[in-house]
């Protein structure tokens, strides 16, 4: 039998690239898509040379040709899709009003959300005609809780869960999965393209952090289990039924931690998405 297909969007670093590392180790072929190419092929040498199976396909996701030639390929090289890894995302933790319209604000739309949503129905008629298949969400902590800066972010996180929990139901009868995986702050290079520009004294302690690799475990888990949402790390669910719960508790808490300095540009935490 062929080695089981992962494609992962968001390959070229983070939480991808360690996902496609732990993939390709585990016997999967992997197919790499980001917008930066150079990184793709350096990671599928890294691949190859471990023993294991990967290519590269620059892809931007917010361009649907560019997605379409993604399957394409994919299906053109190895003959099929098992799993698609949603990952590919930023976020932009701005006040919304230091928002660019179009670079912020509608670039996050369109790589978090639309991205995702287009993604999913391109592999979909695959899947379904193979019976099987399993698409995986990356969402983040930030989908069921929005702290200041994190508006519009946040609003493609919430985005995620109602989207995967429709298509989870729309298309669990043909055999195809879907899961939303939610990790807390990870450190990647996420804090980099933040454009962090608020004061505040606290950084997420280090205990709470997760690496890349957590992440990749905890995908690996999803593919396992088959778990519908998977919220790493797990205390995570404390803040989270406070902030269902007793929101004028989280309101306050997060009030203190944000505080708008004009020309202030401190960092808070260091990728916190
Ligand atoms: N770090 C955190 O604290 C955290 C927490 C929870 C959830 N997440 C989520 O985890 C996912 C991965 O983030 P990360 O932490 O690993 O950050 P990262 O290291 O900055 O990786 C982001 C990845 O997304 C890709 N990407 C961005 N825009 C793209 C586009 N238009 N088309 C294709 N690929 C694009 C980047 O590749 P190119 O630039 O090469 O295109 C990069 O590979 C994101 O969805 C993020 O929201 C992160």
């Amino acid at each position: 039998m062929p080695a089981p297909v992962m494609i992962i969007t968001g390959a070229s670093s983070g939480i991808g690239a360690a996902t496609a590392q732990l993939f390709a180790a585990k016997g999967y072929r992997v197919v790499l898509a980001a917008r930066r190419l150079e990184r793709l092929r350096t990671l599928e040498k890294e691949i190859k040379e471990a023993g294991g199976e990967a290519i590269s396909i620059q892809t931007d996701v917010s361009q649907l040709s560019q997605l379409e030639n993604l399957f394409e390929e994919t299906l053109e090289q190895y003959g099929q899709i098992d799993i698609l890894v949603n990952n590919a995302g930023f976020g932009r933790l701005m006040w919304l009003d230091d928002q660019d319209p179009e670079e912020d604000i509608a670039a996050q739309i369109r790589v978090n959300i639309t991205g995702v949503i287009q993604a999913s129905r391109l592999v979909l008629p695959h899947m379904i005609e193979r019976e099987q298949g399993h698409i995986i969400n990356m969402a983040s902590v930030g989908g069921w809780i929005a702290p200041p800066t994190y508006s519009v972010y946040s609003a493609t996180k919430y985005a995620l869960r109602g989207f995967g929990e429709g298509l989870r139901r729309e298309v669990k009868a043909m055999g195809v999965r879907v899961s939303t995986l939610y990790p807390g702050a990870v450190m990647t290079e996420f804090g980099q393209h933040a454009g962090v520009k608020w004061e505040t004294e606290v950084t997420t302690p280090n205990w709470l952090l997760l690496s890349a690799e957590d992440v990749a475990r905890s995908v690996f888990r999803i593919v396992k289990t088959g778990r519908r949402n998977l919220v790493i790390p797990r205390i995570m669910h404390v803040a989270i039924w406070f902030n269902a719960h007793f929101p004028w508790l989280i309101d306050w808490i997060l009030s203190k931690y944000f505080h708008r300095k004009e020309g202030a540009s401190t960092e808070w935490g260091v990728g916190d998405g």
